[in-house]
Parts: C-alpha cells; structure tokens; sequence
C-alpha cells in the first residue's frame, strides 16, 4: 500500500519557528515518530513525505537515522494541505491504485490502525479513520449565539488515515480546483463529489499534535506506551 505523509505545513498553532514535525517529543522528531509507524506497518510498502524543500536536509537526516527499509520519497508541499495532498497524488507511482493519506502530525497512529486502514481500502473506494465525539457540539453563528444541536450520536470526529482510489481521488481534487472548494480533508472533496466515504473505527490516542498542550499529551502517550 502506498502511504503519502503531508508533512509541510509550518505549525502556526504550535507557536513554533519551525515546522512542528521537527519538534523533538520522547526524544525524537514528531515525524520520526509517524515514520515508525508506517515502518512497522506491514501492509505499508512505500511512503511519500510531502513536504518543504526547506525541510528537506532535516528530514533525509531523519529518515537515515530511523534506518527505514522501505522506499521513501520526499514530494514538494504546497501552500495548504488540500494542495500538498494533490502534489502527492500527482507524485504516486503509476502502478498505485489505492493511497492512505496520513498527517504526519498524527504521530500516535499505530501500525495496527495503517494496517486496518490498508486493508479496508481495498473493499470500498473511500474510507477516514474516525471516533463518535463525546461532547456535545454546537453550531454557533458570528454572534456566539447557538444555532442548532447536532444530535451527538451522528457525530464523528474525523482523523488520519484517510484511504482513496487514486484514481477517483485525483479527479476530485481537480474539480475541486475548479470549483474553489476549500476543505480540510480529502473525504470532504470525495463527499462534495457525491462518492462514498466509509468509517474505519479510529484510535483515541490518535491526536494531530496541533498546541504545545498536545505535545505534553503526546509525550505523556508514548511514555505510557513505550515504558
Ligand atoms: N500540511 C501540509 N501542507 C500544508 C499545510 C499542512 O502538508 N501546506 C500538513 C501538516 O504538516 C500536518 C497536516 O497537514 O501534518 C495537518 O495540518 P496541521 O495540523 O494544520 O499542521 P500545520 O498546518 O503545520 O499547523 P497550523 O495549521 O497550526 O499552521
Ligand atoms: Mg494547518
């Protein structure tokens, strides 16, 4: 299974100066820990980091470091997400029929949940890894006033992996440059496209490491999990 990693957004959220990933949690890299993830995935056979040229000398130091065995390639990043994914799509080897898209800021995804991902990709043309919500959510207006409440046991929140036909991937990011669409992920565009997005039962751990707060989760997580 090919697995594209966006990796190259700058981490405003974060405070930081630099891109987040490069950001050192249990004494690693966040993206180091993403990598072995997909490394110690066995469905996953060849990975695709999106990612900023500026970046690039920090994450081959990385890669070599990690003593990866499988193929990976750094792709060029865009100015947002949506346009990072497409530069992977358009950067896959021929011959891929099916993707996983992983944030690279999800660095607590375990090879158990790429793996489910993967395999689940092959029966469905569209899937997201996701968890029902426990808060209750609100629509809120401009005005911080309450609009309706979503009836909670619809409610998912939505994270990566997120599994494609590449094909039917790659035409609805086109379309949705033709339309204008801005979207935060890749099953909103398969959505608006009219296709299919299955539910693949996500991780709770599985966090996008966003806030300095997340980093002393994340740190707290893999503390637990790796002592
Ligand atoms: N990403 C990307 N290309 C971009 C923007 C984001 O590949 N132009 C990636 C990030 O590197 C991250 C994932 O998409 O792995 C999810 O994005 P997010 O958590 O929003 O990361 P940043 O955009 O770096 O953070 P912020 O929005 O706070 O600046
Ligand atoms: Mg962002």
């Amino acid at each position: 299974m090919y697995l594209l990693i966006p990796a190259a957004g700058s981490g405003r959220r974060m405070g930081s100066h630099r891109n987040k990933l490069l950001l050192q949690v249990r004494s690693r890299p966040i993206i180091a820990w993403t990598l072995l993830a997909a490394q110690a995935s066995d469905q996953i056979s060849w990975i695709g980091i999106i990612s900023q040229p500026h970046d690039w000398q920090d994450f081959k130091e990385i890669i070599a470091d990690l003593q990866l065995t499988k193929p990976v390639e750094l792709i060029k990043g865009g100015s947002t997400r949506q346009e990072s994914v497409y530069n992977g799509l358009l950067s896959l080897p021929a011959n891929a029929e099916q993707v996983l898209i992983h944030d690279g800021a999800r660095c607590l995804a375990t090879p158990d949940l790429l793996n489910r991902c993967a395999e689940a990709i092959c029966h469905c043309l569209g899937l997201i890894a996701a968890v029902p919500v426990k808060d209750t959510i609100k629509v809120v207006d401009g005005n911080g006033i309450i609009q309706s409440t979503p009836e909670r046991s619809q409610l998912w929140a939505a994270q990566t992996p997120q599994g494609f036909d590449v094909k039917l991937l790659k035409e609805c990011h086109s379309e949705g440059i033709a339309q204008g669409w801005e979207v935060t992920d890749d099953a909103a565009l398969f959505e608006k496209c009219g296709y299919q997005v299955q539910i693949v039962q996500g991780e709770e751990t599985n966090l996008k490491v966003t806030t300095p707060q997340d980093l002393a989760i994340a740190e707290f997580i893999l503390k637990t999990r790796f002592e």
